[in-house]
């Protein structure tokens, strides 16, 4: 496996003013309403607010699990260490007409380029993690930034939401009022009376009260840990910006309002089924799928990782099936 390490930032456009950037033999450019994304066999082109909201995700979770398809085309393929960007290598028609393309780079090195990318074309009042509801517009040429929305840090608790010295609760003192689709949601709290020696040991949360007062929707966070068994609830508004493809099994549970899910070929982006998620539903998503979220309302779901480094390679060969059950 050969490993690019070309990368440059080019120059600002005397018109637009926004920054190219290369990785390996990738060329990317935006203009007022599109990124454009050429690469020796092809080009591409995504919508601007699309590719941002795919790009935001792709930084902030340092490349995810699996891969990150920012549509049929564009993505990212985590191999933990190092990760592939690809343009048509997942997609049937592109690899029949060999046009597809896929190179492997150093994460943190391609991480470092995809930041500067995603600060240089987000403008002022932009922010790619909200719903389009809850933000400015992508399109125009370059004016100003909007570093503490591209900056933000994705909360991973160490064990639990709540727990002293972990990811704390949200509260309006703390900057996360309740949103505007969430304000019935009852903000009370569970009440913990340890015993005597164990206080400061244990603590509770109301998962619904801290979900209705997230910033950002399809962003799922860590809030409790045990082993290798993540806990990642999310709000959720308008479409999941990527296909995500799975490299494991993960499950979702719907605990608000209602999540229409498309799920296609991993490989080939061939569709497969239409899952119409609500409230109290679970569904556990393949291994060898990507799937695509729509929330017409902010919904809450959790999602349930299981963040163990020896699965996705089990998968691979054969060794562990795709599916949680067999029936
Ligand atoms: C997923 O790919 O499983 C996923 C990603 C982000 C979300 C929800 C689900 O907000
Ligand atoms: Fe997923």
């Amino acid at each position: 496996m050969s490993v690019s390490e070309h990368f440059k930032i080019g120059e600002r456009d005397n018109y637009t003013g926004y920054k190219t950037f290369e990785a390996g033999s990738f060329q990317f450019r935006r203009d007022e309403y599109f990124a454009h994304i050429d690469w020796p066999k092809g080009k591409h082109i995504i919508a601007i607010d699309a590719f941002l909201r795919a790009l935001m995700r792709d930084v902030a979770w340092g490349f995810f699990y699996g891969t990150v398809n920012f549509d049929g085309v564009f993505g990212t393929t985590n191999r933990y260490g190092t990760v592939e960007m690809f343009a048509g290598a997942h997609n049937e028609v592109y690899k029949n007409a060999r046009v597809d393309t896929l190179e492997t780079f150093h994460s943190e090195e391609l991480l470092k380029i995809f930041q500067a990318m995603v600060s240089d074309w987000t403008n002022d009042g932009y922010d790619p993690f909200a719903a389009p509801a809850g933000t400015t517009v992508a399109w125009g040429r370059k004016n100003g930034d909007n570093e503490g929305a591209v900056g933000r840090v994705r909360v991973t608790a160490r064990r639990m939401v709540g727990l002293a010295g972990d990811a704390p609760e949200r509260t309006d003192e703390n900057g996360y009022p309740v949103n505007r689709m969430f304000e019935d949601v009852p903000q009370d709290a569970p009440v913990v009376e340890p015993e005597p020696g164990f206080e400061g040991e244990l603590a509770a949360f109301n998962l619904f009260a801290y979900l209705s007062r997230s910033d950002v929707t399809w962003n799922p966070s860590v809030c409790s840990v045990l082993h290798e068994s993540l806990f990642c609830p999310t709000s959720e508004e308008f479409i999941l910006p990527i296909e995500h493809g799975n490299d494991r099994v993960e499950w979702f549970v719907q605990l608000s309002d209602e999540i229409i899910w498309d799920v296609k070929d991993k490989a080939t982006g061939r569709a497969r089924a239409r899952v119409t998620m609500r409230p109290g539903d679970v569904a556990a998503m393949p291994a060898d799928i990507r799937h695509q979220g729509y929330a017409p309302k902010r919904a809450m779901l959790l999602v349930w990782e299981n963040a163990s480094h020896e699965i996705p390679e089990l998968i691979q060969k054969g060794e562990a099936p795709v599916v949680p059950v067999e029936f």
